[in-house]
């Protein structure tokens, strides 16, 4: 892509506490070190200006919790940060009070993602969560009264001890909250982890449950007025939504292999071709940028046809059609024409002037990733 990446990611990696199921770069408390960490992450920032376009469209802020970040060092961030249309940070509902709030609105912030996970306190227990449901409720409305009017709640299933009425009632609880947007995921537990030995037979079983879950969260938040747009994402409808497109624009660029630099440890960036991620080591993030060096990374080339098959494995999670100009070499012809005889995909072949263009049916979507692989060539 010429012209620059037009989104950013930046990662804030403390958190108060480690919650058993995580696997993200995190680390615990370590308050003295805020100010030099957000020190090193304008560093880098400054280092790899020239690969951001002009104009930012996109900027969020991921964790860990970036919300835990001592608060004289994010608001260095904040205002350091360049204006972009969206800019989003996640948080976790024991950090958000009326002055956390209002002090993210009043440096730009336009939309949260706040860390909900579930509304049962047995399953909160299990994950090992600080927040307790009204914690979380009282988040939100602290978020709404500080002018928030782009909120999104992460729910997750699959939690060892949860019931499917035990998700029905989760999703019941927050789409009380009216949420602009929506995102639920499996749990993932990685193998050889703390949290996978403690719940192992459990796991198990949750596993053999995932497909009905799946379908209770679909079926369910699309029958509120929800938009099913990406694999596990949802946001309010348009007419529900005084006709706002409220799809997370960040997320958006990623599913449709744009380029984006990610600032922080462990961050990734992929930029024409190129992929880097950088260490998940603070002492040696924090010691390379302190000399104004880049800190050590990882780096990989991505080849035209691994850049083809992510576009199509990200393209085809969302509801919308994916292009085919220029994948002929990644898809197998015989292959959509089986699926679409199927039902599980839509394959529009080219008009004259116009693409040939291909999207999952719902049905197809429902199945995901094994649809995905079997197109492609
Ligand atoms: C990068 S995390 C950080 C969010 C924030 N610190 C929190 O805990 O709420 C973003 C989201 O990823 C999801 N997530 C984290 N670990 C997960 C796991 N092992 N399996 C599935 N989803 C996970 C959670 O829904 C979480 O809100
Ligand atoms: S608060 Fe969020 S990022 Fe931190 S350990 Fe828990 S799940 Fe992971």
């Amino acid at each position: 892509m010429s012209g620059g990446a037009r989104h950013l990611y930046v990662h804030l990696p403390f958190c108060a506490h480690r919650c058993g199921y995580c696997d993200f770069v995190t680390l615990v408390g370590r308050n003295d070190q805020h100010e030099a960490y957000v020190e090193a992450l304008l560093t880098e920032l400054e280092l790899e200006r020239e690969l951001l376009a002009a104009s930012v469209e996109t900027v969020f802020l991921g964790g860990g919790t970036p919300t835990f970040t001592a608060p004289a060092a994010l608001a260095r961030l904040l205002s350091s940060l360049p204006v972009a249309a969206e800019v989003t940070v996640e948080a976790n509902p024991e950090t958000v009070t009326p002055a956390l709030a209002t002090f993210l609105r009043d440096a730009r912030i336009d939309r949260v993602s706040l860390g909900a996970q579930s509304f049962r306190p047995h399953l909160l227990a299990v994950l090992e969560r600080v927040a307790q449901p009204d914690t979380i409720r009282r988040a939100f409305h602290h978020l709404r009264d500080a002018g928030f009017d782009n909120i999104s709640l992460d729910l997750i299933y699959g939690i060892p001890g949860q019931s499917a009425s035990d998700l029905e009632a989760d999703l019941d609880d927050a789409l009380a909250l009216g949420p602009e947007h929506l995102s639920c995921y499996e749990l993932e537990a990685k193998p050889g982890t703390r949290f996978t030995h403690a719940h192992g037979p459990e796991l198990a079983r949750q596993a053999d449950a995932m497909e009905t879950y799946f379908e209770v969260v679909v079926q369910r938040l699309t029958d509120a007025g929800y938009r099913w747009y990406e694999t596990a994402n949802f946001c309010r409808t348009p007419e529900r939504a005084r006709g706002r497109d409220l799809r997370s624009r960040h997320n958006l660029a990623y599913w449709r292999g744009r380029d984006y630099l990610g600032i922080g440890i462990g961050a990734v960036s992929t930029i024409e071709g190129r992929r880097w991620r950088n260490s998940p080591r603070l002492a040696a993030y924090v010691g390379a940028l302190a000399c104004r060096q880049r800190p050590p990374r990882e780096h990989e080339l991505l080849t035209e046809e691994t850049r083809q098959r992510e576009h199509v494995m990200l393209g085809l999670r969302l509801d919308e059609p994916f292009e085919l100009a220029g994948y002929a070499d990644a898809l197998d012809e015989a292959a959509l024409d089986r699926l679409a005889a199927l039902g599980l995909a839509d394959f529009a072949r080219a008009p004259v002037g116009k693409a040939a263009r291909i999207a999952l049916t719902p049905r197809g979507r429902r199945l995901g990733g094994g649809v995905t692989a079997e197109l492609l060539a």
